[in-house]
């Protein structure tokens, strides 16, 4: 019997990743750039037996059915090739993060399981290998395994698309992220499905490609800087420009709620009456808040006004994926 456990947290993109060049490896066509929180993660334990007949996968208590099972397995099956281990595994994960609303279980959720995998197979993967390998379960795993601000280079191959810490003189730990919680259930259309049919489908992707790899320079150059307006500007024009796109996809679709508008308005008059603070989203209804630390308890108060405090959580930059012996039955 072999068993490992991992806690990743969930990271949030400032450039998004939004549409792959290859499905079956996870290939994205653009670089992307984020920010790993320590308010939201994910544990996961894996057990691989010989008593085993069949992969199983427990989430937050609950067995889960052959569509969510078969997708850990599919993860599995990549893991066993690599680690030449032939048995089946006992999943049991649990997702201190709403599973599947826009924050980010996939990226803690998978990069734990790789994780876990990586722990009880001993198989002692670099950190840069095992980014790539939970990329293959997720795009936006691939930066959780890594603390604080994370690019994703794209790259060209399996070999090549993995991401890496930049550096930042730990700038991030001056900043915050309050979540607004608009929506914790089930999304409609997930991030996969939503970014597919936006390739192939969207006459505004091609305009999205276009100015993204200039979104990244400067908001590398804005972290370098530690200029947070330029930060903000950058990373709320880009999360404008990833969520254009669905709007011109066949069918149409967007992920934004009435509230969702609500927040993004609200965040723009506390910047105009003068607490600098910028929105993003991904794909969901739910908004978050990149603020500067010092000034993160003022704006949730401003926030208060209009959303309950249960639906306002901040975070802050968080750790890299953490990996423990054993695993919690
Ligand atoms: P989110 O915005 O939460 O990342 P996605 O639609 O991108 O939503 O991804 C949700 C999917 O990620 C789930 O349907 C499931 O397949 C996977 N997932 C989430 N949490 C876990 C977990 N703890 N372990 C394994 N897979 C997970
Ligand atoms: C909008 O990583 O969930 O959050 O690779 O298909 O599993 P798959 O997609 P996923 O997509 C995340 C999209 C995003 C932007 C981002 O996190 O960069």
């Amino acid at each position: 019997m072999y068993e490992g456990k991992a806690r990743a947290y969930t990271n949030i993109a400032l450039i998004k990743y939004w549409g792959k060049k290859d499905e079956e490896l996870i290939l994205p066509m653009n670089n992307s750039l984020s920010l790993t929180l320590d308010g939201f993660y994910t544990e996961t334990s894996v057990i691989f037996a010989e008593e085993f007949s069949q992969d199983e996968f427990f989430l937050d208590g609950i067995k889960q059915n052959a569509a969510a099972t078969q997708k850990v397995s599919r993860f599995l099956s990549l893991v066993r090739q690599q680690a030449d281990c032939s048995l089946y595994a006992k999943v049991t994960s649990k997702n201190f993060v709403p599973t599947a609303a826009g924050l980010a279980s996939s990226a803690s959720g998978l990069a734990a399981l790789a994780g876990a995998c990586n722990e009880a197979l001993q198989m002692n993967l670099s950190e840069k290998d095992l980014s790539r390998l939970a990329r293959r379960g997720s795009g936006s795993a691939c930066r959780s395994i890594f603390g604080g601000f994370v690019e994703w280079e794209k790259g060209i191959s399996d070999a090549t698309s993995f991401a890496q810490p930049i550096a930042s003189d730990h700038w991030e730990d001056e900043l915050a992220m309050i979540f607004i919680l608009i929506n914790d259930q089930q999304k409609d259309i997930s991030s996969r499905d939503g970014m597919k049919r936006t390739v192939a489908t969207s006459s505004f992707y091609p305009g999205w490609l276009d100015s993204v790899d200039e979104d990244l320079q400067k908001i590398k150059e804005a972290i370098q800087k530690k200029d947070f307006q330029g930060l903000g500007e950058i990373a709320e024009g880009n999360a404008l420009k990833m969520h254009g796109t669905t709007l011109a996809a066949v069918p149409p679709f967007t992920y934004w709620s009435p509230q969702s508008l609500t927040a993004m308005n609200m965040v723009r008059s506390i910047r105009n009456d003068g607490l600098p603070c910028y929105f993003t989203m991904d794909a969901g209804p739910n908004v978050k808040v990149l603020c500067e630390r010092k000034n993160a308890a003022a704006i949730v108060e401003q926030l208060q006004t209009v959303f309950d405090s249960g639906q306002l959580v901040t975070a802050y930059a968080g750790p890299g994926i953490q990996t423990f012996k054993g695993a919690d039955k």
